[in-house]
């Protein structure tokens, strides 16, 4: 018989430091799963959202567009609407562009100003716009209005995340 036996005080501290951690593992997993969950499901989810705009009620006039969509911030859920000035190209291509000006950030609007027609105007500091978003020198924006990535299901407008203007 080997002479290393386990004393009594030994096996319990094994058992009960086994017992004890498998138990702290079944509490901390489910506590662990929760505190990254909102993390992990952010990822896989679509980036584009559904607006109310019918495609084929689009023209070459930009046309304002609201939409509203969950957004789930880790562990807050809120509704955030958004918008974007559309029309149609000659060519039958949809541009969706952001309202918020390059400059600080104010909301821009399209033929708002009667000495400026068919362009957008930012109503803080007087900032212009060409149609198709180029900022017009001369004016306070430094930059081109961002572009929404656009997509078309079931006949209605899906507007992604907005992005640098690729159309200037
Ligand atoms: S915020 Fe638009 S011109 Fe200043």
């Amino acid at each position: 018989m080997s002479k290393e036996r386990v004393s009594r005080r030994q096996f319990l501290n094994y058992t009960l430091t086994g017992v004890g951690g498998f138990m702290a593992a079944g509490v901390l997993m489910p506590m662990l799963r929760f505190a990254i969950d909102p993390v992990l499901a952010a990822e896989g989810k679509g980036n584009f959202h559904a607006t109310k705009q019918k495609v084929d009620d689009l023209t070459e006039t930009p046309t304002r567009v609201d939409f509203t969509y969950e957004q789930k911030d880790a562990w807050y859920t809120s509704n955030v609407t958004q918008t974007a000035w559309v029309y149609k190209t000659k060519n039958g291509d949809i541009v969706a562009l952001s309202p918020i000006c390059k400059h600080l950030g104010c909301t821009v609007n399209w033929n708002a100003n009667k000495s400026h027609p068919n362009m957008f105007f930012c109503p803080c500091h007087g900032g212009l716009y060409h149609k198709n978003g180029k900022n017009v020198p001369g004016t306070p924006p430094t930059k081109p209005l961002d572009v929404y990535p656009v997509k078309v299901k079931d006949g209605y407008l899906y507007l992604g995340k907005p992005k640098a203007n690729n159309l200037v």
